[in-house]
């Protein structure tokens, strides 16, 4: 098949959601869907409970099944679908900050009840950055819930998206009737509990008096707030959803599989296919032969007797080849491939050749780091793929001074994984762990332990938030940082960090240094 064959048959995209939306739930019945499982529960959950927090084993299980779910790829009507999966735990989320550069739209999963949660606005902020299309399902219609134009009215609010529904409920909870599918005029009845995928009724025109016969005292309801609809929300285009300027709404209930066919059959139409990737010298088309990618997530192996990593690879352009030697743009060397490894919905399996918004698997050992570009030759370097200045710090110390060099292996290579970040104070060369959540520093302790034999204590640091300094103004910049030495740090890449032990501190330098720039992201 044709590269540009190949590349329409794609669709690569995530499921997002704050924790218990419904996010596994959904992403099980589309998989069941695509015949890639033949059962409901068969997949696990790649999110790390609540209650895990002090249960490392609880800890290193998940990992192990989220390497396995990491990607749950699955052919449905001719086309490769893509899953990505993201852990839902908040300690995590920089994780899923960077599966969300890997994918060319989402899915946001919204619990009726709860509305738009914590979670969901902070991801939905990334993709807004981003501009990837979005559709969301609202979930749970068969308990009771909000109502669908305050809903609606939440979402455009909080998380600042232009809707437009394509499906409507008709009631919720325990009077849940059904939906009517605006996009194709089709009426779909719910019975609890149904597994069985219900065809829809052509309903084209509502004010058909057999409406009734179906929805009873809802039909005047469900005609009059359509009606609404039509007032008030924009006619869906696809052009303006796939920049990003409009959302599609559905309604559903996963755990019944309700609304989810219609949300599949309707995201293959209208969903993009691999979109190209900016990279600092240039934008790369996926229709371009040679192959580029970037690393956007690494794994450690959890085989104890196997300490290689997976590094999850995007194919930006190109055909991915097994064997064939490609250009590791930051180590300028060329490196082979014997294994690469396609992930099908629970399984692994090699692979010859991959294709622009694919992930493939790179069994690796220790060459990896997050953001990294694979090319044919070209020195590229792709972009966005951010770290956040870490909102949690603790100094972290060798407690055993005879694997020193074990516990500097080990923070490198967890830190180039995205476990966390690391700085090294300019002036007393203390090395301290930034995280975006508390589960994190356990995490760390518990891998260097269990994967380099190293230990390490944490003491405590006063900080709030550090920040990338530049600035054109040399001499200003030099003044500022013998000025605040000992709060000035150096990340991994060598560059000046303000370690800001106070908003009060912050706010304060930003005023008075004005030539400086305070970069919250890594990238700038
Ligand atoms: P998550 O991945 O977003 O965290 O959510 P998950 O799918 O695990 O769903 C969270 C809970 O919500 C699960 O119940 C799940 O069964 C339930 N759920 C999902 N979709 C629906 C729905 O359409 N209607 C209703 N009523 N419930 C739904 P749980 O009791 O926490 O877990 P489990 O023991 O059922 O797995």
């Amino acid at each position: 098949m044709s590269l540009i064959k190949e590349i329409k048959r794609r669709r690569t995209f995530a499921i997002i959601s704050h924790p218990d939306a419904g996010k596994t739930t959904l992403t099980e019945k589309l998989l069941l869907f695509g015949g890639a499982i033949q059962v409901a529960g068969a997949v696990k959950s790649n999110k790390i409970k609540k209650t895990a927090t002090s249960d490392w084993m609880e800890i290193e299980r998940q990992r192990g099944i989220s390497v396995a779910t990491s990607v749950m790829g699955f052919d449905y009507n001719d086309l490769k679908i893509n899953i990505l999966d993201t852990p839902g735990h908040q300690d995590f989320a920089e994780d899923t900050f960077r599966t969300l550069t890997a994918v060319d739209s989402v899915i946001v999963v919204i619990d009726v009840a709860k509305g738009v949660e914590p979670q969901t606005e902070k991801l939905v902020k990334v993709c807004r950055m981003r501009k990837t299309p979005i559709i969301l399902f609202i979930n749970k219609l068969d308990r009771p819930g909000k109502d669908g134009f305050e809903l609606l009215d939440e979402i455009e609010q909080k998380l600042d998206l232009n809707v437009t529904p394509l499906s409507w409920p008709i009631n919720m909870g325990a009077k849940f009737k059904g939906i009517y599918n605006i996009f194709d005029r089709n009426l779909y009845l719910f019975e609890p509990n149904k597994q069985r995928v219900e065809n829809g009724v052509a309903f084209d025109d509502l004010a058909n008096p057999f409406l009734v016969k179906y929805i009873g005292e809802d039909a005047q309801i469900l005609r009059d707030e359509l009606h609404l609809i039509e007032g008030v929300y924009p006619e869906f285009e696809i052009e303006e959803y796939l920049k990003g300027n409009i959302c599609p709404v559905f309604f559903g209930s996963a755990l019944n599989n309700f609304g989810v066919k219609e949300l599949l059959d309707c995201f293959i139409r209208i969903a993009p296919t691999p979109v190209g990737r900016d990279a600092e010298e240039r934008h790369v088309d996926p229709a371009e032969d040679e192959f580029t990618g970037f690393v956007f997530k690494i794994h450690a192996n959890m085989d104890p007797n196997h300490r290689d990593r997976i590094a999850f690879v995007r194919v930006v352009s190109g055909r991915f080849e097994r064997n064939k030697p490609y250009s590791h743009v930051r180590l300028n060397r060329k490196i082979k491939f014997s294994n690469p490894t396609a992930f099908m919905a629970q399984k692994k399996e090699l692979v010859d050749e991959m294709f622009p918004g694919d992930i493939v698997g790179l069994y690796d050992a220790g060459n990896f780091k997050i953001g990294d570009t694979l090319t044919e030759g070209e020195m590229l370097h792709y972009k966005g793929i951010p770290s956040f200045s870490p909102e949690l710090f603790r100094y972290v110390e060798n407690a055993d001074p005879m694997k020193s060099k074990q516990l500097a292996k080990g923070l490198d290579q967890l830190t180039d994984e995205g476990v966390a970040q690391l700085f090294t104070g300019k002036a007393t060369g203390r090395k301290i762990i930034g995280t975006v959540g508390a589960l994190q520093f356990e995490v760390i302790q518990h891998r260097l332990l269990h994967e380099y034999g190293a230990s390490c204590r944490y003491e405590p640091i006063t900080l709030y938030k550090t920040a990338w300094i530049t600035s054109e103004n040399k001499a200003m910049l030099e003044d500022f940082k013998s000025r605040k030495a000992s709060y000035i740090a150096l990340d991994k890449e060598g560059r000046d960090v303000f370690l800001a032990d106070s908003p009060y501190s912050l706010t304060t330098s930003m005023e008075k240094y004005r030539d400086i720039k305070f970069h919250f992201t890594s990238e700038f």
